[in-house]
């Protein structure tokens, strides 16, 4: 299975920055089950993407397609979490997002809207999925 999709078109994140990205991994309840070998081919899997302030990053309600990572490692940025209307909190640097949809095949829980300019590691829900498939089918041929 091919783990670069056409969508793919943006490099790595550099050195600079994945430690950051690690870090928020770790962090995150459900992403620090990868292991160390998952978590290096997902950091060298992400997109760039920008937004302004304003700019709804996740919609609530919406099919979950993208699975965001945040990383403000040039500007300053900060997002807030809401759900039918009311604030649930803010999300700045070393935050991981949009992770509920891809990992439970559900819709948007909350809607992720951009406080400030805001700059994303993102990771596409299929790139997460062959990530997972793949170590499981090399378990599986070990046994
Ligand atoms: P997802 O449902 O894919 O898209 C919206 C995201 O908002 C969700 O994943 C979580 O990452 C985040 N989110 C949802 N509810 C909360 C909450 N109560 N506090 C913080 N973040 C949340």
């Amino acid at each position: 299975v091919p783990l670069k999709t056409a969508d793919h078109f943006s490099s790595p994140p550099p050195t600079s920055e994945t430690s950051l990205i690690v870090k928020a991994i770790q962090k995150n309840d459900f992403l620090s089950r990868l292991d160390d070998e998952q978590t290096a081919m997902m950091v060298d899997l992400l997109a760039v993407s920008s937004y302004k302030p304003n700019d709804d990053v996740i919609k609530e309600g919406t099919e979950g397609d993208i699975s965001k990572i945040f990383s403000s490692h040039l500007l300053a940025g900060e997002l807030l979490v809401t759900q039918a209307g009311q604030t649930l909190r803010s999300l700045t640097t070393g935050d991981v997002f949009g992770e509920l949809a891809i990992l439970y095949n559900c819709r948007r829980t909350a809607t992720v809207k951009a406080k400030t300019a805001v700059r994303l590691w993102c990771m596409e829900r299929q790139t997460y999925r062959t990530i997972i498939t793949n170590k499981s089918k090399k378990k599986r041929e070990q046994l």
